[in-house]
């Protein structure tokens, strides 16, 4: 995609609201530019960028009583890789609507390998998980779910939340043209990509809505858009003392947020929903009233809004929706708001009884403001939904549904502890620069939330001390291909059996001492006739020339208590009779990608396996994740109840024989972020 750049820009305390930017193509093509975009105006946004965007959104398609075909046009335009949560609130009764669209989405994903999740409005299940999480204010009086397109949002912002995106857009289901609904995805995608703070809003302003009158029209603005981006121009001209135009998608029901902004947000009930979102951030972030969170006003809220190519047509629901269900409420919420001051008062007033929605002695009535979704308690809201999560997820049968069940909502389960095994080279590790800069955000996010971080790799303890000492880690840690298992003194609370006693640790020891496996080595190396060299053969010098690890390191990785790493001074074809001969003489062998791993006995899974019975007894009920790029990964992905694969150089994946194994894209610290934010959202 193509998109204007940004030229006009409006700050209001911390929020920056960006001016309309153009889409100038909808698909820009693979390649690279060979001239700098941004000074030409316009920025590339390339398949890649917007297809991971995809990946972390929730598309929420809000639904009641909408012709089935226009539905069905709508969910065949959702890029593939978004998540689609359907919230309907149509009728039951005599003809029970929602049982058809739930067939027809369910029929869609069936056809398409893909998932969906989708829910009544009115669901008692949902009622109780909204109760359970403390979040009271959107239900009626008879406990359930309000009425509302706005209640049918907040509902797939939660959903959303509990699944773990980073993104949630939305979409009406009465969207006469797929090709819109695609291209506002699109937009989301791209605009998400261009925003500079992690609390942004995409918002689409429709080039075209199409009228019938004496041929077909296509009208630039909406009636109800006009007005509404005129008061809520004039509350921002009036606060800042600048008259502004800045805003031009007041109303618009097509646009998307991250996560982290969505959470902060209080919405208005019904359709004023879009017009509060922006006074919801105008007045916590504008600077005017008192911030209401301090870190997200320091990386600011940013607003963007694209113009979409698609005309927008969709039912036109008369005059009377328009001004009383649409332009009232908006207005209202402008008009009570604290920031809003006389000027914009009196436009409002005088609209609104021009416009006869009100007599000119009245003010408009107060609309029911839904609070901040980060109220809700998520962790309780996803567990009181878990059990009855087959309900809601389609299609009903198939691997693909059981595969969604038992990891993506699995993973929130609120009151089971998570404990992360992780292997370090090529995984934690960048595999060519053994940077671990990528995924310090994701690894603090573990730390805040308490998550033990168990290093599950080759390296040696000294090699790994470092690393704990430099991302302050003080978990258990397992050396030299589960070797070893050091567990710091008063790590855990009961008593268990160990085999020695450091000056810091308890370490229970499952592997032959390296000068034994040494020495079986040097016995294969003579039966085979082929070189093995070890890193007790080479100097701290060679290791680091044949690793790429500075002399620090390569001293750090010489000093190995349980395996060797070695190389086969041999080719292909006698490489393989030399691994028989290693094996022959007792030892076990792993390849970690570039040495290969000799030890006696001992493996990863065996050391995870021990330690994840000593987390059991100190949290209860646990779930392992596991986070490897090679084979020699194996044993410990192949124990963990949830084994993710990042990728190797070349963004490829290591074939590895493990049922349930979820392929991460990024190669090493970047897909591990990307992993370990995706499984704690939402915790
Ligand atoms: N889940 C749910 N619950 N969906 C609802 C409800 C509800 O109570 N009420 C309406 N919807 C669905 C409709 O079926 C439709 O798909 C979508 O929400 C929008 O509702 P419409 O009634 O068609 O709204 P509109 O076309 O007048 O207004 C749209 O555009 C405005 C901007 O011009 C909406 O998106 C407005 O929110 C927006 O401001």
């Amino acid at each position: 995609m193509r998109v204007e750049s940004s030229r006009y820009i409006e700050h209001f305390g911390s929020v920056r609201i960006n001016g309309v930017q153009r889409v100038l193509q909808l698909d820009s093509g693979a390649g690279g530019e060979l001239y700098p975009e941004e000074a030409m105006g316009a920025r590339k946004i390339g398949r890649d960028t917007i297809e991971d965007i995809e990946h972390r959104m929730a598309i929420v398609i809000l639904i009641k009583n909408e012709e089935l075909k226009i539905f069905e046009g709508v969910i065949s335009a959702i890029p593939h890789e978004c998540l689609m949560i359907v919230v309907s609130n149509s009728q039951r009764k005599r003809v029970d609507a929602f049982k058809m669209e739930h067939d027809i989405l369910s029929r869609f994903c069936r056809f398409t390998r893909r998932q969906a999740l989708i829910i009544h409005q009115k669901d008692a299940i949902l009622a109780e998980a909204l109760k359970q999480a403390n979040y009271t204010e959107i239900l009626d009086e008879k406990g359930l779910v309000r009425d509302g397109k706005s209640e049918g949002m907040v509902i797939g912002i939660l959903l959303a939340m509990s699944q773990g995106k980073d993104y949630v857009g939305f979409v009406d289901a009465d969207n006469y043209i797929p090709g819109a609904v695609w291209e506002y995805v699109k937009h989301y995608a791209a605009g998400f990509s261009l925003a500079k703070s992690p609390y942004a809003m995409v918002r689409v302003l429709w080039r075209y809505k199409p009228k019938i009158s004496r041929g077909l029209y296509f009208k630039k603005w909406g009636r109800v858009s006009e007005v509404t981006n005129r008061c809520l121009n004039s509350l921002i001209s009036t606060n800042k003392g600048f008259e502004t135009d800045i805003i031009k998608t007041a109303n618009a029901g097509e646009h998307a947020m991250s996560i982290g902004l969505a959470k902060m947000l209080t919405y208005g009930s019904c359709y004023a929903i879009e017009t509060q979102e922006l006074v919801s951030i105008l007045e916590q972030f504008g600077g005017v009233l008192p911030i209401t969170n301090h870190a997200a006003a320091e990386q600011g809220i940013e607003v963007i809004q694209t113009e979409s190519i698609n005309p927008h047509l969709h039912k036109d629901k008369g005059e009377k929706h328009l001004l009383h269900e649409l332009l009232l409420p908006s207005l209202s919420v402008i008009y009570h708001s604290p920031l809003c001051n006389l000027p914009t008062k009196r436009l409002i007033l005088d609209q609104l009884v021009t416009r006869e929605c009100l007599k000119s002695d009245e003010e408009p009535p107060k609309v029911h403001i839904i609070p901040p979704p980060q109220e809700a308690n998520i962790q309780e809201f996803s567990h009181s939904f878990e059990g009855h999560l087959r309900k809601y997820v389609v299609p009903e049968e198939g691997g693909f549904r059981e595969q969604f069940i038992g990891t993506e909502f699995g993973r929130t389960a609120a009151k089971v502890r998570r404990v992360v095994f992780t292997d370090l080279d090529g995984t934690l590790l960048h595999p060519l620069t053994y940077s671990y800069t990528q995924a310090l955000d994701a690894l603090r996010l573990l730390q805040d939330k308490e998550i033990p971080i168990i290093f599950c790799s080759a390296k040696t303890r000294a090699e790994q001390e470092v690393y704990r000492e430099e991302l302050g880690i003080n978990d258990p840690f397992i050396v030299e291909n589960g070797g070893a298992i050091f567990i710091p003194k008063d790590y855990f609370s009961f008593s268990f059996a160990y085999d020695k006693v450091t000056q810091d640790y308890l370490v229970i020891e499952l592997g032959t001492p390296y000068t034994k496996v040494r020495q079986k080595l040097k016995k294969a190396e003579e039966e085979s006739g082929c070189r093995i060299i070890g890193f007790g053969d080479l100097s701290v010098e060679e290791v680091a020339q044949r690793t790429g690890l500075n002399l620090k390191f390569a001293e750090l990785a010489k000093q190995r208590e349980y395996d060797e790493t070695f190389e086969i001074g041999a080719d292909k074809i006698k490489m393989q009779s030399v691994l028989n001969k290693i094996e022959e003489v007792g030892l076990s062998y792993v390849h970690g990608g570039r040495f290969y791993d000799a030890m006696g006995g001992n493996d990863k899974g065996k050391a995870v396996k021990i330690l994840a019975e000593l987390f059991k007894q100190k949290f209860g009920e646990i779930r392992s994740i596991g986070i490897g790029d090679s084979s020699n990964d194996m044993p410990m992905l192949a124990v963990v109840d949830i084994p993710l694969l990042v990728q190797r150089p070349g963004n490829r994946w290591e074939e590895l024989e493990i049922a349930n194994i979820y392929h991460v894209r990024g190669v090493g610290p970047e897909g591990w972020s990307e992993a370990v934010k995706e499984l704690v959202a939402g915790l």
